[in-house]
């Protein structure tokens, strides 16, 4: 099979095995607020990731790595997106066109389309620093993103199946590179423990991945014959990995991702700890059921929601968010006790 083919079928599959409701979300409550004390004109919507500053703490994460027509327009189709709502977009792994420049022009196209904006880059932990820093200047990025996807590549007919050195990798990478380095999971979440050995090699932020929404064990089980449907259930809730990381890691900037779908999802991931919020699957499916213009417009109310939501709690910044009471109840507040998290 083809690698286009094969990212084609990843699209296709990602639509059809949809998202669920299991990212955690719905165990966190907020407690209302009756005297706010702010105006809708007072609320910021501004944030950052480590080093970067974003008019938004909501970006397009990472998808459409490969070639091929389909995945040239898709990608062509989110930057213009990003661009007119001044959100920053993450492009999907840049390793085959790193291996065939033929398949350049896919990524290339987003920095055309979004000359001014937050663009950032994409390779898995295999990358080398000398592969990395061709990534960020094929598209002038203004980060990089390393993917960690064990379970995806176990899941693949075709996937790795040794994982060893990548921290070691993402070290070399974070001293070489002259921009920030995220690491991202791809939906099976990160634990406390891996955000304390990321942490230790100086990687700029952590994007949890969570589990809940767009389902990678799933999507490659549809690819196999004889299932390893134990992975279909596999990894940590979005809200408990976001709560995971900032717990153990309080300075580093932490992405909320994984199954967001809703302004209130974004809020809570902020209230929770996350400084910005990725969205891939549910963006995706608007892109290709009903265009560009509609992503544009889910992207515009949202942000609107936001502001009013934030107005509701008396948060002027998005970061005023990680300080307003919430109420943590059921799986979530049950994995944090057994996990040691108050
Ligand atoms: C992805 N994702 C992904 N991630 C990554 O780091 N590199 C990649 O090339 C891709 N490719 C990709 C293709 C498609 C079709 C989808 C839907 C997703 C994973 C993505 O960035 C994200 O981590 C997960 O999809 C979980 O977020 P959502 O979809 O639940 O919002």
């Amino acid at each position: 099979m083809t690698r286009s083919k094969r990212k084609w079928d990843h699209i296709q599959y990602a639509l059809s095995t949809g998202q669920t409701r299991l990212s955690g979300f719905d165990d966190i409550t907020f407690v209302h607020q009756s005297l706010p004390d702010v105006s809708v004109d007072q609320i910021q919507l501004a944030s950052q990731i480590g080093e970067l500053q974003l008019s938004s703490p909501i970006f397009i994460n990472a998808m459409t790595g490969g070639g091929g027509e389909n995945t040239y327009q898709i990608n062509r189709d989110l930057a213009q997106v990003a661009y007119r709502t001044n959100i920053a977009m993450a492009v999907g792994s840049q390793m085959s066109a790193l291996k065939d420049p033929e398949e350049r022009k896919t990524y290339e196209i987003v920095r055309q389309e979004n000359p001014t904006g937050i663009i950032i880059g994409n390779l898995g932990s295999e990358a080398t620093p000398e592969q990395a820093k061709a990534a960020v200047d094929m598209i002038s990025a203004d980060a990089l993103q390393i993917h960690l996807n064990t379970v995806q590549e176990l899941t693949m007919p075709e996937g790795d199946r040794s994982f060893v050195g990548a921290l070691n990798r993402i070290d070399k990478i974070v001293q070489s590179l002259n921009v920030p380095v995220f690491v991202k999971e791809v939906g099976f979440g990160m634990s406390k423990e891996t955000a304390v050995k990321l942490s230790s090699v100086g990687v700029s932020a952590i994007d949890v991945g969570g589990f809940g929404g767009t389902n990678f064990a799933k999507i490659e089980n549809e690819r196999r014959d004889r299932t390893l449907s134990f992975f279909n259930q596999w990894g940590i809730p979005t809200a408990c990995s976001i709560i995971e990381a900032k717990e153990s890691q309080a300075a580093l900037s932490i992405i909320g991702s994984g199954g967001i779908q809703t302004s209130l999802d974004m809020l809570k991931a902020l209230s929770l700890g996350a400084s910005a919020v990725g969205l891939a699957g549910y963006f995706l499916k608007i892109l290709l059921k009903s265009g560009k213009d509609s992503l544009e417009n889910e992207i515009s109310e949202i942000k609107n929601e936001l502001i009013m939501m934030m107005t509701a709690l008396g948060a002027t910044a998005v970061s005023d968010l990680q300080k307003v009471p919430i109420i943590i109840s059921g799986n979530t507040h049950h994995w944090l006790n057994e996990r040691g998290i108050q």
